[in-house]
């Protein structure tokens, strides 16, 4: 079966309904990446045409078909420390600021929350619990606790799953992280259950109400607020602020800015990397 072409109104009801699922806005440029990502499903259901497939996915009662496309439209690149700068902030100054007023506070074991928003899968929550245990060392005398946050199923489940390619690896992984932190699982790389267990995730939504009980202390927000439209990411950004302790910082992605977008957050610099904390 061959993939219609997708009509103007059928791409803008399309584009209407993607934004209501997930925020990410499709304008009329991107209808191939309606037809492209999409095309299958429409085989799959062998609905006869666009219209036809948007109809069953709405009359879907087990939400199964929205979650297909939601995995489908979204864009999941990521990589292990992926931009370095982000980690080297979080390595030489957040946590061990973060570190020091915890001791002073004497809270044993000593909680350390972060929050990866749009985790995708799972490369930045386990490169956070990299960077943790080498900062941290022997971290019995910690309750770490890292979140994952992503709308997509498929993401979420590979995360949770916790396995990579060896090609997935290379990108960001030095053989001696390879060696220290992941364990051969056949043609795969398996996280370590060290590491593993800092790690839960979640399939959220974040522009709907996130039910979360307790603050982050740093909250990762990289690489999605870029598909949102202005009043999404005003939306997400003070959602955010409502999850961060007060002496807590955001971290987005290097060629993202929320300045003049959220006047509550202030923009602060380490070395090249821009981070964010709430004004109080
Ligand atoms: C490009 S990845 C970024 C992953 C990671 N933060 C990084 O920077 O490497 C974007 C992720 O945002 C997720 N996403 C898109 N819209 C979302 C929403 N409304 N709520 C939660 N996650 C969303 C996608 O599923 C995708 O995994």
């Amino acid at each position: 079966m061959t993939v219609p072409p997708l009509q103007e109104d059928e791409r803008s009801a399309w584009s209407s309904f993607i934004a209501s699922l997930c925020g990410v806005r499709l304008d009329a440029s991107k209808g191939y990446l309606i037809e492209s990502r999409l095309g299958a499903l429409l085989r799959e259901t062998q609905s006869g045409g666009w219209r036809e497939l948007l109809q069953k996915i709405k009359a879907d009662p087990t939400r199964q078909l929205q979650a297909k496309v939601i995995s489908a439209i979204t864009t999941n690149e990521t990589s292990f420390f992926r931009d370095q700068a982000p980690f080297q902030l979080l390595r030489h100054k957040l946590l061990p600021e973060l570190i020091d007023r915890r001791n002073r506070e004497r809270i044993k074991p000593v909680p350390i929350r972060i929050l990866s928003a749009a985790c995708s899968t799972g490369q930045e929550v386990y490169t956070t619990a990299i960077v943790l245990k080498e900062v941290i060392g022997d971290l019995s005398g910690y309750d770490i606790r890292i979140l994952g946050l992503d709308v997509s199923q498929e993401a979420i489940a590979a995360a949770s799953y916790a396995h990579y390619t060896q090609l997935e690896l290379t990108r960001g992984i030095s053989p001696l992280q390879l060696s220290r932190y992941f364990e051969p699982a056949g043609s795969q790389w398996k996280v370590r259950d060290e590491l593993r267990a800092m790690a839960t995730f979640r399939q959220a939504n974040l522009l709907e109400p996130i039910a979360i009980p307790g603050r982050f202390d740093i909250i990762f927000c990289r690489n999605v607020a870029i598909y949102f439209d202005e009043p999404n990411k005003i939306r997400l950004f003070k959602a955010l602020g409502r999850l961060l302790a007060p002496e807590g910082a955001l971290l987005i992605g290097s060629t993202e800015s929320i300045s003049g977008l959220c006047p509550e957050w202030e923009p602060q610099r380490y070395l090249r990397t821009l981070y964010y904390t709430k004004k109080r």
